[in-house]
């Protein structure tokens, strides 16, 4: 077995927020300042986006790189990159901020230790994001279990650096993200403007004099890495399945849970029940002989029929496999008034079709005791407890987290019991 310590430490974070406030141009700007990306590719983008009449989204193109996504100027699919500092390891995943592609941010945030919340702070953006998805993307984050946020409020150049709108925004967020269930310590606020780099990687100098905190690189790095048990039986949410190499028919990659994997391991895929052995494993692109809880890995696998292999679906070890649920009992934060009825059920990028059958009990959402027995309805930011019913086999155990979706909205999110 692998000699590593008993808990592996990782640095996944997720950049979330409202459509167009900036974060794949944030991700953009990291990537040319910490050289992982250059110039002359970035000149390249703009040249290519001045053409379409999009020249300011350059560096949002090193992120989106299909063609809807360059033409729309959106981000649909989530996106990983990978960089380092001097003292630290990082995967960025870029979700879209589209309310139409909100499973795909489920997707990349089921991911992630850690959040980067971007806030367009122009006059109206902010205002407009706090009614769309800057309080669901904060919601579902922290509901995926995410406590630590970092907010970027972006776009600060159009502000003239105005301490005075950096501290509106500051100050409505904190109350809003306390209601949350976040706690003032784990969250760092940091002005910054993407498009032009200050406050990313080189600090402000003086245009903002009033501000003295970290950039957003030192405020990631400041980051408190979680720890995973990599005693606990393996398992993986497969992100990505790539078939048809000549080398390696079958590749998927996804993040390690929890457990640690080797070359040669027999695997177990659920829900389908697939059995396979792993080639060869890749880590950030390099080739590993083993991989453990909190990293992203790329497996090879063999002796597997792809056939039933799905996005979404978990890979774990044959001696102890995750169940195949068609019904649990969840402990769910309503984000809109919850009542028994028909709801998608999200678990990363994997969803089913299915109700809330029954309201059990409200719950006190400090203690977690009942308040009320059988509720007739729930008020948004109420928590209850509800027994949900799926119409396909689910594979979900006890901590597992959900999400619960009806007509492309985001009707509560909870962890089952
Ligand atoms: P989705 O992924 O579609 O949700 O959008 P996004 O959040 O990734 O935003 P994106 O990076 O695509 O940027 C949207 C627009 O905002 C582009 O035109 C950017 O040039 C502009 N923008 C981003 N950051 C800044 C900034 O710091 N200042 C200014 N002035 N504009 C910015
Ligand atoms: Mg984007």
């Amino acid at each position: 077995m692998p000699k590593v310590s008993r808990v592996c430490a990782s640095n996944v974070n997720s950049m979330t927020g409202h459509v167009d406030h900036g974060k794949s141009t944030l991700m953009g700007r990291l990537l040319l300042d910490l050289q992982v990306v250059d110039q002359r590719t970035v000149d390249r983008l703009k040249n290519e986006a001045t053409q379409i009449g999009k020249s300011s989204f350059a560096l949002a193109w090193v992120m989106d790189e299909t063609k809807e996504e360059r033409a729309r100027g959106v981000t649909v699919d989530f996106a990983t990159n990978y960089f380092e500092t001097s003292t630290t390891k990082f995967t960025i995943l870029d979700a879209p901020g589209h309310q139409d592609f909100i499973p795909n941010m489920i997707a990349g945030a089921s991911q992630a230790d850690f959040a980067v919340l971007v806030i367009d702070s122009s006059t109206n953006s902010f205002e407009s994001g706090l009614r769309g998805q800057t309080k669901e993307h904060a919601l579902l984050v922290r509901s995926m279990g995410v406590q630590q946020l970092i907010i970027a409020v972006n776009k600060m150049d159009t502000t003239s650096w105005s301490q005075t709108r950096f501290t509106e925004i500051e100050t409505q967020m904190s109350t809003f993200l306390t209601s949350a269930g976040f706690q003032l310590k784990n969250i760092t606020f940091v002005p910054v403007a993407g498009l032009t780099g200050e406050n990313v990687v080189t600090r402000i100098g003086n245009t903002a004099l009033w501000y003295t905190g970290p950039t957003l690189v030192s405020a990631l790095e400041k980051q408190q890495a979680t720890t995973r048990s990599i005693e606990k039986p393996l398992r993986l949410t497969i992100n990505d399945i790539f078939r048809g190499g000549i080398n390696n028919p079958l590749s998927i990659s996804g993040r390690l849970e929890q457990g640690s994997l080797q070359v040669g391991d027999q695997i177990l895929v659920q829900p389908a029940g697939e059995t396979g052995h792993i080639k060869t494993i890749e880590l950030a692109n390099e080739a590993a002989e083993w991989a453990v809880a909190g990293q992203i890995v790329t497996l090879h696998l063999t002796n597997i029929d792809a056939a039933h292999l799905r996005q979404g679906d978990i890979v774990c070890s044959v001696a102890s496999p995750i169940q195949n649920l068609m019904s649990f009992t969840a402990k769910v934060l309503a984000f809109e008034h919850v009542l028994p009825g028909y709801v998608d059920v999200h678990r990363g990028p994997m969803y089913q079709t299915g109700k809330v059958a029954r309201l059990v009990a409200l719950l006190d959402k400090a203690s977690g005791e009942v308040v009320k027995r059988k509720p007739r309805i729930v008020q948004p930011g109420q928590v209850v407890r509800c027994v949900v019913e799926v119409e396909g086999k689910m594979p979900l155990e006890k901590g597992g987290r959900v999400v619960l979706r009806s007509e492309g909205v985001t009707v509560g999110a909870g962890l089952l019991e």
